[in-house]
């Protein structure tokens, strides 16, 4: 029997996973989303995204694309911005991705399309999506981060619902103090939130999350590193089967305080990896 029907009959409840890729503008983000389903039996990884990935705009641009799934705005006071004929604020240069927060004047419109309307003080940006469609159990996610810290930044390397929210987790946010929040929403008011201290130096570290879809095929837990060090466990409540987006973006002010840097705010990024078991 073919494989691909085999795994229909064992595996009824199954639905195809979609991933996206994505990029953010100044802040550039990237989604991948995927769907998780339990398999009973261990399979080998397959790299959705590569190391590579920033190592042209062309790869970049295969691999993500710019600004959030949804549009420019988010809850902050940065509107993303860019484009593959715009890279004021994204940039790709030696393997590293480089999203670029800088304060912006009389921006039209003034505040933003995204709720809570945050006026938008800053400027970036992001753009088009990859369809994958493989089921899959479960998922790593890792990469070099260099996050900037002072009050009024708000850089993220998160995963959010395609479609209705949450689920949501966030690998790396880091809100305007020296800390990195690992976080899983299973609803707007239940959420997991712990802390690891992260310098302010702008050095790179390391972070990771293994998502695992858990035997009774609905909870997925999450296995957060920072450092190759593993800090916390959470667990996500009916993520089966959910699609995500995978996420990088620099958003500026929000949840991150406020006022924000009066120049200009650098966030790097490099050696991500995605890898998927199940198919
Ligand atoms: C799945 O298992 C977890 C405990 O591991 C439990 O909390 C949850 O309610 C279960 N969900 C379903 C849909 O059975
Ligand atoms: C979210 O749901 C999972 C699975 O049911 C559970 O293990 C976890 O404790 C829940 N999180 C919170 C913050 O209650
Ligand atoms: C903004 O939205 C994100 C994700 O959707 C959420 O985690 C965060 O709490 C929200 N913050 C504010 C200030 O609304």
């Amino acid at each position: 029997m073919p494989i691909n029907m085999r795994r229909e009959l064992d595996f009824p409840a199954r639905i195809p996973s979609t991933m996206f890729v994505r990029k953010l503008n100044s802040l550039a983000i990237i989604g991948i989303a995927g769907t998780l389903v339990s398999a009973p039996f261990a399979r080998a990884a397959t790299t959705v995204i590569p190391s590579s990935s920033f190592s042209s705009y062309s790869t970049f641009e295969s691999y993500w694309a710019y600004l959030y799934p949804w549009g420019s705005d988010h809850n902050g006071s940065a509107r993303m911005k860019g484009s593959s004929t715009d890279h004021s604020n994204i940039v790709v240069a030696s393997s590293t991705l480089s999203l670029i927060a800088t304060p912006t004047s009389n921006p039209n419109p003034p505040t933003s399309t995204s709720n809570p309307h945050p006026a938008i003080h800053y400027a970036r940006r992001a753009s088009h999506d990859l369809l994958f469609g493989h089921p899959a159990n479960g998922y790593t996610i890792s990469g070099d981060f260099s996050a900037p810290t002072a009050r009024g930044t708000w850089p993220a390397f998160w995963l959010t619902a395609v479609n209705s929210w949450p689920p949501e987790v966030d690998i790396g946010e880091w809100k305007g103090t020296a800390n990195n929040w690992f976080n899983t929403f299973n609803t707007s008011s239940i959420v997991r939130s712990d802390l690891v201290g992260w310098p302010t130096d702008l050095s790179f570290h390391s972070i990771k999350a293994v998502l695992t879809a858990q035997p009774n095929n609905s909870d997925v837990k999450i296995q957060f590193y920072m450092d190759n060090v593993l800090r916390t466990t959470q667990y996500g409540q009916a993520f089966v089967g959910k699609p995500l987006w995978l996420i990088v973006n620099l958003q500026m002010e929000g949840s991150s305080g406020s006022p924000g840097p009066t120049g200009t705010t650098t966030y790097k990024v490099r050696n991500v990896v995605v890898t998927r078991t199940g198919s």
